[in-house]
């Protein structure tokens, strides 16, 4: 409603100098990229292309200090703009001068810089912070895992908060630069090669480089003392595998099993098409922690995963995930079926490989493990929601779909759509939208009713994913 206003010519004056400031919050970044499930996650307002982060570590105490530097592109207007982070800033710089900034909420940091920015402009943005990242908690937890000679980095859906700043969503992938200084007889373990290693005044540098795009969840960090070995595969792919020094009794099962990563790449080319980054491998850190996580070029395994034995096919899963999860990304975390249900179905393929049930074997035992009323068919894999969306039924309903969508389209389209999907989308991000849509293309067949059932209808489909009979 609008009033009736008299005003003074100096009222007048006000009033239009009040115009810009009226139009400002137009020009302000949005503190979340639009993710359904987390809505604070990543930010509105500009695309990062690269990070260099720069850091020194003290295992003793778990000190970290250094500086990110950012290089994006506003995709708006930006008067002020969010980055993601925990640590304590003490600077802030966008292209070269001092920028305002303020903590605010879990995990933002809100960046105001001095000149503000123009849509399609470049920013290069510079952060310099410190902090203790095992003592920093976040909504009620830390994804720093903490060890006995050092620290590490890694975890789903968020990690990089409480090691570098940045635009926290698998949306916006980036190359990165991952330098860090630790003192001599400690590694540093990141993604992608190892550029240089240098030794001065009772520290050592490790320079690692990753030069695909790469989701910040995806960017992980050990500082520690490992074990590490090279390779090359006979394909010609470097390999680089590092095992803490304290890894105890799960020593030789962890080795036996991670050992293997270039014949498991080599096996699962087969079937998803040429290995999409430069260099591979994995790294088994003194960490307590239960999971593995697909950290891209260079898996994270926690040594509980061999605490039973050797265990192959963990790392056929987060293998897996390099092409369905680290090249093609999800688009929203709604998406996780895309990562999770093919992962799990590449361990089903790897266990007809060696002889210990087929997909289809696996796929009626999982079936008939779960009656109908089991709370296993509450979760629909294809939109979880935030809570379950790791629950073991994402993975093996995911899976059980993946059989169900193969006994639909049969074994030629079927093999067709798991080794041309990761080429379709390779370096980028998708939709399960776009992926039925690409499955109808090849196969021929609709799928909406199938892909309806088996991953947005709670309960027990009626049947399971019966192999057709006959030829
Ligand atoms: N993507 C990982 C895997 O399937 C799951 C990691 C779960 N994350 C976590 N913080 N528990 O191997
Ligand atoms: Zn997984």
């Amino acid at each position: 409603m609008r009033k009736r206003l008299i005003v003074s010519a100096a009222g007048v004056a006000a009033l239009l100098l009040a115009v810009p400031a009226a139009a400002a919050p137009t020009a302000v970044g949005t503190p979340g990229i639009g993710d359904p499930y987390y809505p604070t996650y990543g930010n509105g307002g500009y695309d990062v292309s690269h990070y260099d982060i720069r850091l020194t570590y003290q295992p003793a105490t778990d000190r970290l200090e250094g500086t990110t530097t950012i290089l994006a592109t506003a995709t708006q207007d930006l008067t002020r703009f969010n980055l993601d982070f925990a640590l304590d800033v003490s600077q802030v710089l966008v292209n070269g001068r001092p920028a305002g900034y303020a903590a605010t909420g879990e995990q933002e940091l809100e960046v105001t810089p001095a000149v503000p920015l123009a849509k399609g402009a470049a920013a290069t943005v510079v952060v310099r912070y410190t902090g203790t990242p095992s003592k920093v908690s976040r909504y009620g937890f830390t994804a720093w895992l903490r060890t006995p000679d050092g620290g590490v980095a890694a975890g789903e859906p968020e990690a990089a908060w409480w090691w570098f700043p940045s635009n926290d969503h698998p949306a916006d992938k980036a190359t990165f630069d991952v330098s860090v200084q630790v003192p001599d007889g400690t590694q540093a373990i990141s993604n992608g090669t190892l550029v240089s290693q240098t030794s001065r005044l009772g520290w050592t540098r490790f320079n690692w480089r990753q030069n695909k795009p790469q989701a910040t969840y995806l960017t992980t960090l050990a500082l520690g003392r490992f074990d590490i070995s090279t390779d090359t595969t006979p394909s010609g792919l470097p390999v680089l595998t590092a095992y803490s020094k304290d890894l105890g009794d799960n020593a030789g099962a962890a080795r036996a099993s991670v050992q293997r990563t270039g014949e498991v790449l080599d096996w699962l080319s087969g079937w998803f098409g040429p290995y999409p980054f430069g260099s591979a491998g994995g790294y088994v850190p003194n960490v307590t922690t239960g999971y593995a996580l697909e950290t891209q070029g260079r898996v994270f395994y926690s040594p509980r995963q061999f605490a039973a034995g050797s265990n192959t096919s963990v790392v056929v899963h987060e293998l897996a995930h390099q092409w369905y999860g680290d090249s093609v990304s999800l688009q929203r975390w709604s998406d996780i079926w895309l990562n999770e249900g093919f992962a799990r179905y590449a361990q089903w393929l790897w266990s007809e490989h060696e002889n210990e049930g087929t997909a289809q074997e696996i796929a009626d035992y999982v079936y008939a493990l779960h009656p109908a009323g089991d709370t296993f068919w509450n979760v629909k894999p294809g939109d979880p929601g935030p809570e379950r969306q790791f629950d073991a039924a994402v993975y093996d309903r995911g899976a059980l779909t993946i059989q169900a969508l193969r006994n639909t389209v049969g074994e030629e389209a079927f093999f067709r759509i798991l080794k041309e999907w990761p080429a379709e989308h390779r370096y980028g991000n998708a939709t399960i939208a776009q992926f039925q849509a690409f499955a109808e293309r090849v196969s021929g067949k609709p799928l909406g009713d199938l892909l309806n059932t088996w991953l947005y209808t709670a309960g027990r489909p009626a049947a399971g994913p019966v192999a057709p009979q006959g030829g």
